[in-house]
């Protein structure tokens, strides 16, 4: 979890409910850039040799193959700026997944991805981690195309998707979530308690 006054304060505004749609995606991009500065911590990187004005030196590159970083439609849109902007040269793959209401459970209805994973470290974007639903299922897809290293970014969490994505996912692979704030529970209709209401209307309004 991300400690940090400014994530702190950016959050408090984001679960006002009087903070309108411009503020709240403006402050969304804000939060996932300092979130992503803790989850790129482990990316991959490798020694180059470079020439300053004053000396050759040994420096740092981002390593290949670029970083994939994979919104979950349609609220992890609202976070794709923010991680860009720290990670311009990784690619971008989407993923829709929408949980049934009912029973919770996450359906695929859209997906556009590398067939071949292996290799890749991969940052999967989704503001709510509530029931572990949608997670799990995005994480199972990367999985499948070879994937080993995610990172999963996201501004809430409830502790049961939490413990969901612990349980689904066991020591199969490298599975990190980076996270402003664990809240205190699921309510009965799955919102995550105090939480901010739905991040996906509050981003792009009712539709
Ligand atoms: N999805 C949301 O947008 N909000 C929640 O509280 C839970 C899931």
């Amino acid at each position: 979890m991300a400690n940090h006054p400014l994530v702190a304060h950016k959050l408090t505004v984001l679960r006002e409910t009087t903070t309108p749609s411009p503020t709240f995606r403006q402050l969304t991009e804000e939060l996932v850039t300092l979130l992503a500065y803790e989850a790129t911590r482990e990316i991959a990187v490798e020694e180059v040799e470079i020439t300053t004005p004053v000396a050759t030196a040994i420096g740092t590159h981002l390593a290949s193959p670029n970083a994939l970083v994979v919104p979950i439609l349609r609220a992890g849109l609202g976070m794709l700026e923010g991680m860009t902007r720290l990670l311009p040269t990784a690619e971008v793959g989407f993923l829709g997944l929408q949980r049934n209401e009912e029973t919770f459970e996450a359906v695929t209805y859209a997906n556009r991805l590398p067939d071949d994973l292996s290799g890749r470290q991969c940052y999967v974007l989704d503001p709510m981690l509530a029931t572990g639903g949608t997670l799990v299922a995005a994480i199972e897809y990367l999985f499948e195309r070879g994937a080993r290293h995610v990172t999963c970014i996201t501004l809430l969490c409830a502790p049961e998707g939490l413990k969901a994505v612990e349980d689904a996912i066991g020591d199969r692979a490298d599975v990190t979530i980076v996270t402003a704030s664990i809240d205190e529970r699921l309510n009965e209709k799955g919102y995550i308690v105090p939480g901010l209401g739905d991040a996906g209307d509050r981003l792009y309004g009712v539709v």
